[in-house]
């Protein structure tokens, strides 16, 4: 029930807590009807806290109150104020011990925030703000204390009682109950509190830290799956030692406990010394993990344990700070990542994401700076912006200052602020100071949204040998922010002859040859190069230097020369994306597509190279062929026409396949039968070649490649080759489709896991029947709308990942989703809130789709809507 407009929360009105709290102690009893929760806080006024101020305020959610007591006494009801959710205690001591005594109610907490059960276990997600439902606190993160937590339960149901920090003790009580007594000796914000109860198995491992300490390591989760955690486990130790050796960063308990929940809302929580993930993110077995499964746990297991120390150690002075951890260690776990696979590889893959995500929701009415300056509902600024591009930000700082000064500015981060919840400012201050620059410029990639446009033109001048790069940016108006100042860009270059060599020698070991970063600060700027004996072909932004829009008027031969030549692995990439994106862009505009298109000269010449092992490795190779994605494309559009663009990229994508059948066909053959399934880098990248070259072969449509999919299907080699060859058959009309997915159905359905996979491959069939399909799966024995992992992968594939059937005309797929937001928004209005981003775009769109997607829209404002969808609805309605 939420009144209309509700409020909203300012970063200006940032005011230090009136009263801090030293100490925790918890005593959680857990029924399955009514767990009791008695905490006693030592609590102290804050000397930096307005003199002004002296009411103690403590946020409390869906608590059935007991009692609360000062220094023993209990107060009377007329000496607690209670407004809704918080109550307020007027001039109490400067110092005092506050005990209270709650009543909650795990087992009907759907919105699987605070304590709540998932499966037979008890487990808790506070971030951001879930422990006030926990217990009365101030909750808020840079109130840190150190946490000692009683658990009690039955014990033949939870014989494993976990929560932060070291276990001193357990022990039974009466009537088959038993405890455990945790204590974290480090302060930390009640956002990284947990508590897990519930029968669990565990792998352990052990590491050693580089000074020497030993540190037990354990993964949990429901006994049938206890076989599936290595990949996690091995994860962990890649990521310490990484950690270690790449930061100086070192663990600092004894004990690393991972628990894998099936009801989730997020991929995972970073809770202090026991993470609590979203199973999709720790179980792992060749039959039943793809390829991208195994990559997906490695970033998020890495990811969780960076924040040990961007993010726990030091954490944030409030929720406006939230990329100073999320989009720092979104930055660390994909370096990480880089370092295991090929790095070109991995770039690609996170910018293919960041402009999936993050341009579109930068050009959208959600746009928002990655430090945001207002909120209704925190839960809803968990968001590419915050996450991708703040990690962009801090890879943008680590480029402009080089490896060795962007280590000492981490380093001396980390020794200036440990144990403190700081800004976005404090870590800036240190890049500043390390490299004797000044950030202010920079810090507008923190402040405005929108992603800039720089355009670039060029001139050569034969008789002096000068080549010229005339720059322009400029950075759009996003909802409250117009005439944006300029900002500091780097934007890396590097200059091809017609042989295909770099120029330009590095002026500092610090650059790899053959790249010069320019630094773009001026609205328009021109950067000369000299002595260059030939009009080069320009290579710019390689590597994605900065996150920007690039507008060059590259010709189709520059593009096939870069495709093939350019030093740079990413730009190679980027060469071939812009050529597919013009091709196809061509053939919308065009009144008839042709079925196949034609390809301009050259590019499948360069594409037969390009597969030849011997000059691109098989996983650039295959990132090289794939096309880009309708959602990339629909961005590329000022009105989307969905129809054409999707018909214009499958004429594409059957006029490659026309021109290249005979090498793609050999290929595919060969990597086919040399494949032994092993999970090393080298053996992936050959398996999502074969699996691209079996897309461009199916595109054929004849007798023969539908039998190397229905024999790579059959043959259940490995998820990663079940899952490529499902798919196609799902987006097909192939006469064995239906008995194909159905005997997946029946040997996968004691698997939640993969059957999400097989919900996801319907709902991402370009099919007529989609929708039809969708809504008869949500009444399938296996889905359930009370779990997020199956609203993601039916309801969130069908509206992020199949555009075509999404927007179909009809504004079917509009209704669709807005009758299961409503109906997810009356229990978990985070998740129904998230859903709400796929309608957000409507501008974008012919008038026959606007006003569907509208109604759809304003459907959602009602007086049953929760706040998190209320913020996202308004705002994508221009009402807020
Ligand atoms: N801090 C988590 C991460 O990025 C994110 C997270 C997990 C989260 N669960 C959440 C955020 C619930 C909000 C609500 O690693
Ligand atoms: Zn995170």
């Amino acid at each position: 029930m939420q009144p209309n407009q509700p409020p909203t929360t300012y970063l200006a009105d940032y005011r230090p807590p009136v009263y801090l709290i030293d100490h925790v102690e918890l005593q959680v009893q857990l029924h399955e009807q009514g767990t009791r929760v008695q905490a006693k806080l030592q609590i102290r006024r804050n000397p930096q806290a307005d003199p002004q101020e002296t009411t103690l305020c403590l946020q409390g959610e869906a608590l059935q109150h007991q009692w609360i007591a000062i220094n023993g006494t209990r107060l009377a009801d007329e000496d607690l104020i209670f407004s809704e959710h918080q109550v307020a205690i007027p001039n109490p001591p400067t110092r005092f011990t506050l005990t209270s005594a709650v009543q909650i109610a795990p087992e009907t907490n759907q919105a699987l925030e605070g304590l709540y059960r998932s499966g037979n276990m008890f487990c808790t997600q506070c971030e951001a703000e879930g422990f006030r439902r926990i217990t009365w606190y101030i909750d808020r993160p840079d109130v840190m204390a150190t946490f000692q937590v009683r658990i009690e339960a039955e014990k033949a149901r939870y014989p494993v009682l976990l929560s932060n920090g070291n276990l001193l003790e357990q022990g039974d009580l009466p009537a088959g109950r038993h405890y455990a007594l945790w204590h974290d000796p480090l302060p930390k914000p009640c956002y990284l509190f947990a508590l897990v109860a519930g029968e669990l198995h565990y792998i352990q491992g052990q590491h050693t830290t580089s000074s020497g300490k030993s540190v037990t390591l354990r993964i949990y989760t429901e006994p049938d799956n206890i076989h599936q955690c290595d990949h996690a486990l091995y994860a962990l130790k890649q990521a310490m030692r990484w950690d270690e050796q790449h930061y100086g960063r070192e663990y600092d308990l004894e004990l690393y406990n991972i628990v894998a929940a099936t009801d989730f809302n997020m991929g995972a929580m970073e809770n202090k010394g026991l993470n609590i993930f979203n199973a999709k993110y720790v179980l792992a077995s060749p039959t039943t993990a793809t390829d991208q499964d195994y990559q997906a746990i490695e970033s998020v297991i890495t990811h969780e344990y960076f924040h040990n120390w961007t993010g726990n150690r030091i954490t944030c002075r409030d929720w406006f700070q939230l990329s100073l951890k999320e989009g720092l260690t979104v930055y660390r776990d994909q370096t990480f990542s880089a370092d295991q696979i090929a790095r070109s590889v991995k770039r690609i893959e996170d910018v293919n994401l960041l402009r999936m995500h993050q341009f579109t929701e930068d050009a959208s009415p959600m746009a928002h700076p990655v430090r945001p300056d207002a909120y209704i509902e925190i839960r809803n600024f968990y968001t590419a912006t915050v996450y991708e591009k703040g990690a962009e930000v801090v890879r943008m700082q680590a480029l402009l200052l080089g490896p060795t000064q962007y280590r000492q500015a981490m380093d001396l981060y980390f020794a200036r602020h440990d144990g403190q919840a700081v800004t976005i400012e404090d870590f800036m201050a240190c890049m500043a100071e390390v490299s004797g620059r000044d950030f202010s410029q920079f810090q507008h990639w923190y402040t405005y949204a929108g992603t800039p446009l720089v355009q670039v033109q060029d001139e050569y001048d034969a008789a002096t040998g000068t080549y010229r790069l005339h720059c322009t940016q400029q950075v759009p108006d996003t909802p409250g922010q117009t005439n944006k100042p300029a900002f500091l860009i780097p934007i890396a270059v590097g200059l091809l002859n017609p042989a295909g060599h770099d120029m330009l020698t590095a002026p500092s070991s610090e650059h790899p040859d053959g790249t010069v970063l320019l630094e773009l600060q001026a609205p328009t700027q021109t950067f000369a190069f000299h002595n260059l004996p030939e009009r080069p072909t320009p290579s710019l932004l390689r590597g994605f230097s900065a996150p920007v829009k690039l507008d060059y008027p590259y010709t189709d031969p520059q593009l096939l020369h870069l495709i093939a030549q350019d030093s740079d692995h990413f730009n190679r990439w980027e060469a071939a994306q812009n050529l597919y994106v013009r091709l196809i862009l061509q053939a919308v505009t065009q009144p008839t597509i042709n079925m196949p298109l034609d390809l301009p000269d050259g590019l499948a010449a360069t594409l037969r190279t390009v597969l030849q092992t011997s000059t691109t490795e098989p996983a650039l190779s295959a990132a090289l062929l794939r096309l880009p994605s309708l959602a990339y494309l629909s961005d590329q559009m000022a009105i989307v026409d969905i129809d054409g663009l999707y018909r214009a990229r499958q004429a594409l994508r059957h006029g490659i396949a026309l021109a290249l059948y005979d090498t793609f066909y050999a290929r595919y053959q060969q990597l086919t039968e040399t494949d032994t399934y092993q999970t090393t880098p080298e053996a992936i990248g050959r398996r999502s070649l074969k699996n691209v070259l079996l897309d461009y072969l199916v595109s054929q449509d004849t007798e023969s490649v539908w039998e190397l999919a229905l024999t790579q299907y059959q043959a259940q080699h490995n998820m990663t080759d079940v899952m490529a060859a499902l798919a196609l058959l799902a987006d097909s009309t192939h006469p064995q489709r239906q008995t194909v997915l159905d005997t997946f159905a029946e040997r996968w359905q004691a698997d939640t896991l993969v059957m999400d996979k097989w919900f996801s491959v319907q709902a991402r069939a370009a099919r007529p029947d989609t929708l039809a399909t969708v809504q008869r799966l949500m009444h399938h024995p296996a889905f359930s709308l009370q779990n997020p992992n199956k609203v993601r992968a039916l309801i969130g594939a069908f509206s992020t990942q199949n555009p075509l059937c999404f927007h179909a005309a009809d504004g079917s797929g509009y209704r669709f989703l807005s009758t299961q937001i409503q109906a997810l928004d009356q229990f978990n209005p985070q998740i129904a809130a998230r859903l709400v981003r796929g309608l957000a775009r409507w501008q974008r769109y012919d008038s026959t789709r606007q006003q569907p997607m509208r109604t759809a829209l304003q459907a959602l404002l009602n007086d049953q809507t929760s706040k998190d969808v209320y913020e996202i609805a308004a705002q994508a309605l221009g009402q807020h």
